[in-house]
Order: C-alpha cells, then structure tokens, then sequence
C-alpha cells in the first residue's frame, strides 16, 4: 500500500502524491485543522486534515488518536514560512491529506513511544511498543545489513554455512547450564549449547574444513550490560591451518562487517601480549582509545619509609606496586579524588595513595614518606612532567592489576579521554592455558579444548595458542587453535582434574572424534550483539537484541520462565521442591 516510508520524502517530492503508512506519534487540533505526525519505521512526517481540502480526512482524523494504525493518502508540500522544523529530516515538508484510514484503532499506550523518561520494565513488558521507537528500529536496520554482510564475506572466504543442535550436551564455556527435561528417557537432560564449539570440531574431523554458523549460545550466568543468558555468535571454524591464518579470517570478516555499517577500519590488528595488556592495563580487554599505562614501581620502594609500601614490597612476586600516571593530572580535584578512592575500594583497595607533580616538586600526602632518591627514580620510571598526579596501588597482584585496571578506565570516564567515534581493535595473545579459582581449582582460562603450546611442570605457566579481539574495552570476539590429539586432550582433561570415567562419559564422543585422522584445526567467535551494541553507539547489549532479558533472566515480554503445568511435570517425571536453592 505503501509508496514512501516517511523521511525518504524531501521538498524533492513536493507536488508527488504519495500513500503512507504507520502509527499516529503525535496530534494537535489547530483550530479545525488538525495535524498529525505519522510515525513509520524511519521517523516521522506531518500530515495535515484540513476540512477545506477532504471533508472525510478530516473527520476521520477527528477519531485518531495515539497510536491508531493510519494509512493516509495526501500530496507532499512545502510547510508555510516560519513553521519548519529544522530538528527533523521531513522538517520542510508535509503532506496534505486527501484519504485518511484507520487501519486499526489503539488503546490508550502506557507511554510515549521513544519516551526517555520511562523505566526499562515498562518498555520491556511491552517491547513492541518500545520497538517503535525509530532509533531502536536503525540498530535492528544495521544488525540486519552486518549479519548479512557477515555471511557474503565468510562465504567469500570460502566458509559453509551449517547448523548444529541446540537440544545437546554440556559445552563447558565457563557458566552454568541451561538444562532441558527428555519426556522420552525420564531423568535425563539436554543441555542448551553455551556455544557451538564441540560440534564446529567434529565439523572439521568431518571433513568440510571451512565452517560458520551464527549460533544462537545459552549461559546461564549473572547478567551485565552486556551479557545475556541467550546470545549471538558468529562461529567460525577452519582446519588445516594455523593461528595466524584464522585470526586474518577474522579480521577481513570485522572489515566487512564495518563496511557495512559504513566505517572503514584498518587490518591487521595491533596484538599484545596477556601478560602485558594486565601488567600494563591491568585487564585482558584495555581499552586503547586512551594511553594511561601503568608501571612497576615495587623494585623502587623496597626501603621506603611509606610501612605500607615497603611490607608489601618485601613480597615482589606474589605483590604488585603500580604507579599509574595520568597526564596533567593536577585539574582532578581532591573531591574527584576521593571518589577515585571510593571507587577502587569497592574492589579491594586498601587506599590510592597519590603525588603530583608541580612547580618541580612533588606534592601529596605520601610525599614526605618518601627519599629523594625515591621520589626521583619514581619519576623517572613513570616519565611524569610538571602538572602530572601519579596514583599508586600497592597490594596482592591479582587485585592490584584488577583494581587499577578499573581505575584506568574510570578516570578515562572523568577526564573524558576517549573518543565516542574511535574504534580500537586489539588482538590479546599468549593467554596462559589454565588459571587457579579462589578455591585453589585449577580451570582452563578459555576452555578445555585449546591448544596449550608446550605443556610444563609448572602448570600456571603453561601458556595457550589462544587469542581475544578486543574493541574499545570489549571482548568481542575470541578463539584458539584446538588439541588434535586424544592423547593430549586426555592429558589437558587431567590437569584440569576431570577423572578418566568422567571424561568418558561427558567427552567421550570428541575423544572418539579424535581417534579417527581428525585434521589440525582452530576457529574463534565474534560475540554479534556486543558487536551491533558498539558499532551503534548503544548503551546496552538489550538496545540490539528485539526481546532481551532482564538482569533477573526474564522476558518480561512473555512473562518468562513460568511454572509448569502439573501434567507436564508428570509427563517429565519431575517434582519441584519448594524452597530448593
Ligand atoms: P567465548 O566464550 O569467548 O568463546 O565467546 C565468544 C564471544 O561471545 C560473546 N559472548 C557473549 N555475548 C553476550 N552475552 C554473553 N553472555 C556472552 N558470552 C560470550 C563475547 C565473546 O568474546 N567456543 C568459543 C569460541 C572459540 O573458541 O571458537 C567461545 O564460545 O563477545
Ligand atoms: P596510611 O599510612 O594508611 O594513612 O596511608 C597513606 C596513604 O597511602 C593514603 O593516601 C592511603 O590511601 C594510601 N594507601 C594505603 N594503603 C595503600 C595500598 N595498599 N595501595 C595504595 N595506596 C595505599
């Protein structure tokens, strides 16, 4: 019915007679002229009922009010002198209405379509009416336009497109299962994939060497701005071939990815490796818009007359000083500093002692604590020029890099260093293969399937052929090369303390898998709703996902989870336990 969606109209079409449809956003009654402000998935445009133009518009659009579905047919003009409206792309134009049909009529909308003020439960209950938002409908246009554009590039680089389960078994990515109930073997449990990524490898003992799938994933764990329980991946897995030639698939994928989104972005990435990107930024994902490194200063303050400082200095290998310098760091004030203070204390921080530099001497409380020969071998060490504020972390490694890392990123956030329009790729590398848990466990650091380089004695120097494609601070992407080998992979299954019965019986199919002349293979994953969220500027995972979920895990669209009904239950074999944890 359609012939123009609202904002492909200009004052180019002026005198065109032209049918448009979608919802009335806004209406004003001037005097028996009344305006309507159409609202279709590209934004709006004003139609005007004027009774001396069509008696039967505008009567019927005496009936309109928010949100009736419209189909109106009119003749584009040009708005009269002083009343265009320069906020919007139709703002010159509008069109006069000869046929007005209400298409359906609305109850009364709970609120105002694009409202910002609105709280995120409201508009999530109900999502359709908060999809037509046209700013949300562009991140759905885009997502659209990158997941195609994915797929035309992954096809061009010679990759086949295939599906795997989703009713399967535990994929161990590092969360918690989501289990669905078998009706047909009583007691037993599908998992839901928390990624593709034993079945992407039977792929390649398959044969078909060059596999994608944009897979939908389930984890089952706490929720962040952006993390979901149901996400998507754009999976990839190639055989034959090493780290470099799979991350260089990546990057031409990112490439095209951008392009459709119409940015240009350089390839190859920059890599660092895992063990500079924490001792310098103190995170596995820096975020490199901005500089701001931090250095080890421990070795310096062995002496120091700061008790603090030097007790903890004593222990250099297990304990971290860092002094992290931020340039012409004087403009923060002492209040910005004290909630700096507040802020790294919420993640273990003893306190963030400080010193700037000014009129060429150091100033700040820890100051007279510390030698000339201190204060001199610290500035040097850190580079610091008059005007510069140096902020120390002193403690146990582990929360010294974490803490720090975070105050890295929320100074950026005060001093407001970096920029919205960059986007700063980044390749982490050398990840070590294993990591001890708090509980003394030793787990892998990506998953058990990646390929340690050179298996030692020491197991937490064991590093993995494994890499991360960072952006902006974000892990968006992430992969290894793979263990080829049964015997090696029963080897990594015992490190990480699975019994030979357990690996049987949860991985025994991938250790048969093995068996059979399986080729050497790696891939990786792009997280697509991380991607879409930053390339749109949106603040959250749930602004690019149609029907996210909660923080709490539910749809609040369809009001889910819910309980069963008893008979399925029965059906299942199961009995819900009240007050089970
Ligand atoms: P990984 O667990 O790193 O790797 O996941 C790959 C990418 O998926 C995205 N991602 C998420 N996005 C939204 N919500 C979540 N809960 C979530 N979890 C992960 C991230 C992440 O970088 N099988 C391996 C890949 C491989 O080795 O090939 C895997 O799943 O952007
Ligand atoms: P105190 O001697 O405890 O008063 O600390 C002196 C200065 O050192 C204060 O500015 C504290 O914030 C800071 N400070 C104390 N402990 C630490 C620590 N573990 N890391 C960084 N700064 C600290």
């Amino acid at each position: 019915m359609r012939t123009y969606y609202a904002t492909q109209l200009s004052r180019e079409d002026i005198g065109k007679t032209v049918t448009l449809a979608g919802w009335a956003d806004s209406l004003r009654d001037h005097g028996g002229v009344i305006f309507i402000d159409l609202r279709d998935k590209s934004g709006t445009i004003q139609l005007v009922c004027d009774p001396a133009d069509s008696k039967s518009a505008h009567e019927i659009a005496s009936a309109v009010k928010s949100e009736f579905a419209l189909i109106a047919i009119g003749k584009v003009r040009l708005r009269g002198e002083g009343l265009v409206n320069p906020r919007l792309k139709t703002g010159e134009i509008e069109a006069i209405i000869e046929t007005l049909t209400i298409a359906n009529k609305s109850a009364t909308p709970p609120f105002a379509i694009g409202d910002p003020k609105v709280a995120e439960e409201t508009r999530l209950k109900y999502r359709y009416l908060d999809l037509r938002n046209p700013k949300l409908q562009a991140n759905f246009e885009l997502r659209s336009k990158v997941s195609h554009a994915m797929r035309v590039n992954l096809q061009e680089q010679g990759f086949m497109e295939i599906e795997t389960p989703i009713l399967t078994r535990p994929t161990p990515e590092g969360a918690r299962d989501y289990l669905v109930p078998s009706r047909v073997h009583t007691g037993e449990f599908y998992a839901l994939p928390q990624s593709p990524q034993l079945f992407k490898q039977l792929l390649m003992v398959a044969g078909f060497d060059r596999y994608f799938q944009i897979a939908r994933c389930f984890r089952d764990e706490d929720l962040r701005a952006d993390r979901q329980p149901e996400f998507t991946q754009v999976d990839v897995e190639a055989s034959f071939c090493d780290e470099n030639e799979i991350m260089s698939v990546a990057e031409k994928l990112l490439q095209a990815a951008f392009k459709a989104a119409a940015i240009d972005i350089k390839i190859p990435f920059e890599r660092m490796s895992y063990r500079d990107a924490t001792e310098i930024y103190g995170s596995d994902k820096p975020d490199l818009r901005y500089d701001l490194p931090m250095t080890d200063v421990i070795d310096l303050l062995e002496n120091t007359g700061l008790k603090v400082f030097a007790e903890i200095a004593k222990e250099p290998k297990r304990n971290r000083i860092k002094a992290l310098r931020v340039e012409n760091g004087e403009r923060l004030s002492r209040k910005e500093i004290d909630a700096l203070t507040d802020f790294v204390a919420k993640f273990g921080a003893k306190g963030l002692a400080w010193i700037k530099l000014k009129e060429g001497v150091l100033q700040g409380p820890i100051v007279k604590f510390l030698s000339d020969g201190e204060q001199k071998a610290i500035v040097a060490r850190t580079g610091a020029k008059e005007g510069d504020l140096i902020f120390f972390g002193a403690g146990d490694k582990k929360t010294v890099l974490d803490y720090m890392g975070r105050l890295r990123c929320e100074l950026a956030k005060t001093l407001n260093l970096a920029d919205p329009k960059a986007f700063r790729f980044l390749w982490v590398v050398d990840f070590p293969m294993f990591e001890r848990g708090e509980d003394g466990k030793i787990a892998a650091l990506h998953h058990p399937f990646t390929r340690p380089k050179e298996l030692k004695a020491q197991i937490e120097e064991i590093e993995s052929i494994a890499y991360d494609v960072v952006l902006n601070g974000f892990e968006i992407g992430g992969g290894s090369v793979r263990i080829h080998e049964e015997e090696l992979q029963q080897e990594v299954f015992g490190i990480l303390n699975i019994s030979p019965e357990e690996q049987r019986s949860k991985f025994g199919f991938l250790l048969d898998a093995l068996k059979f002349g399986a080729p050497p293979h790696g891939g990786f994953a792009l997280g697509l709703d991380r991607l879409i969220m930053l390339m749109s500027g949106a603040e959250s995972i749930r602004d690019v996902i149609a029907f996210p979920k909660t923080q709490r895990a539910q749809c609040l669209t369809s009001a889910a989870p819910a309980e069963a009904e008893e008979a399925q239950l029965n059906e299942l074999g199961l009995r819900i336990r009240k007050n089970a944890k």
